[in-house]
């Protein structure tokens, strides 16, 4: 029977199933290296306040740099009672040095401990999510400067609405994703400040440097208050609604690409390296990896709903409700991990049929722009708007394109109707007239593109 950490004052057992039911060891073990670190920046402080010898940290700082090794070298034994990975970590040290070991948790809680290691991990992993984010929005800058010239229809409740540019569609979830980017960054230096030396919940008895175990652990700040300290998860729930609010961009994309490789659009073909077959039918390419960027952004939402109900109910301080903390973390970062990278190389391997997307434009998608004609010629919009609708009902009554409509024809609708007229009918035009910041027009496109080629050289 193996000695618990906290067993002295009990004299009962504990029902394995509590046991089985109490432990986030199989979890949290990910949180091993940070855990090390940690312990590692206290013996320090420890030894600055005559806790610890300069020998005993010496010994704790190296015994702790073994139990390193045999995690990273999957050498580690996990052993019953071990319940979490900072009694593990302890169990193992005092196992490699013996009794020293039994010094290094002075002044210190397993509460302000767990809610060090969640910063530092959260931190590790989220810098190496940001880089995949910025990854997908170079993938689709890229994109966009080579697809430039690439015209299709744009929708509105997915009926044909005005012609844009292909870049400017993708340039728009390249927005989505730099707001992200910029949402991920605040979270993440607000996650950056420690919680160490906040005890169990009072504060350290023992006068440790707080300020040194910042410095120490690469903090941005200490946190002021030690109830606040150990109770505080606000970072974990950011970071799941960081999680979720860029799962829902990839989920948008990944559903206007999904319509767009049907073989009734045919606008894009997805890369054999991202599709799947099907078992039956052989003629079958699916899109699957869209298919799950979709819905694994219900995935993060639930992981994020979970916990934020987890969450609003706890009493100060620590409560072991806060365990709950981990495994939606873990989850969202692997999760977004993976969706991130998976939809930066659809993205970039994508095949557009420019030819497709020309031939879905049709002329009644320059209604506007033959409106916006009457108005250049000093007609008020609402009734240009009108005229252009009795248009279009004209070519449908005489079953022909808007394009065909003669001057004579147009001119019983309005007398300002000229020769001119037909300069409208021209998609290019259409697109080029969109020139005012934010527009459709290449030149807003391209300068799209540069400000966020520009930002991304700041990040
Ligand atoms: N495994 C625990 C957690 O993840 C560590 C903190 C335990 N603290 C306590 N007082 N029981 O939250």
């Amino acid at each position: 029977e193996p000695k618990k950490l906290w067993g002295g004052r009990f004299s009962g057992k504990t029902d394995p199933l509590m046991e089985a039911f109490n432990e986030s060891i199989h979890f949290d073990r990910r949180m091993y290296d940070v855990d090390l670190t940690g312990s590692q920046a206290y013996a320090k402080a420890l030894q600055q306040q005559g806790i610890l010898t300069a020998e005993e940290q010496q010994q704790i700082h190296e015994g702790l740099e073994r139990v390193r090794q045999e995690w990273k070298s999957n050498q580690f034994q996990l052993k019953p009672g071990d319940e979490d990975i900072h009694t593990a970590n302890e169990r193992r040290l005092s196992e490699l040095i013996g009794s020293v070991a039994g010094k290094l948790h002075t002044g210190r809680s397993r509460n302000d401990q767990v809610a060090t290691d969640m910063r530092l991990w959260l931190r590790d992993e989220g810098h190496k999510l940001l880089t995949y984010l910025c990854e997908l929005i170079q993938a689709l800058a890229t994109r966009a400067q080579t697809d430039i010239d690439i015209l299709m229809p744009g929708y509105t409740h997915l009926q044909r609405a005005q012609p844009i540019r292909w870049s400017h569609l993708l340039m728009s979830f390249a927005f989505w994703f730099k707001d992200d980017a910029e949402r991920l960054c605040q979270l993440l230096a607000r996650t950056n400040r420690l919680p160490l030396g906040s005890g169990a919940l009072a504060g350290n008895p023992f006068r440790v440097s707080r300020q040194f175990l910042s410095n120490e652990l690469g903090f941005d700040a200490v946190i002021p208050n030690s109830l606040f300290g150990v109770s505080d998860r606000d970072f974990v729930a950011e970071f799941l609604y960081w999680g979720t609010m860029t799962m829902t961009h990839i989920s948008r994309l990944a559903e206007d690409l999904i319509i767009y490789s049907t073989a009734e659009f045919g606008f894009v073909a997805l890369a054999d390296a991202y599709s799947t077959g099907s078992s039956l039918m052989p003629q079958k390419k699916n899109p699957d990896s869209l298919e799950l960027l979709r819905g694994k952004c219900g995935r993060v939402f639930g992981s994020m709903s979970g916990f934020l109900m987890s969450y609003k109910g706890i009493p100060s301080t620590y409560n072991k409700d806060l365990q709950e903390d981990k495994e939606p973390m873990f989850d969202v970062a692997d999760t977004l991990s993976g969706s991130l990278q998976i939809t930066s190389a659809v993205i970039s391997t994508l095949t557009v049929h420019k030819e497709k997307m020309q031939a879905a434009l049709t002329d009644d998608m320059l209604a506007t722009d033959l409106a916006d004609y009457l108005v250049r010629k000093g007609v008020p919009f609402r009734e240009t708007h009108h005229i252009s609708g009795s248009a279009v009902r004209m070519a449908e009554d005489k079953k022909c394109q808007l394009s065909q409509l003669t001057v004579e024809d147009l001119k019983t609708l309005h007398p300002s109707f000229e020769k001119d007229v037909a300069e409208v009918w021209n998609f290019e035009r259409s697109v080029e007239n969109r020139a005012s910041l934010g527009g459709t027009s290449k030149e807003m496109v391209q300068q799209q593109i540069k400000q966020v080629n520009v930002w991304l050289q700041t990040i």
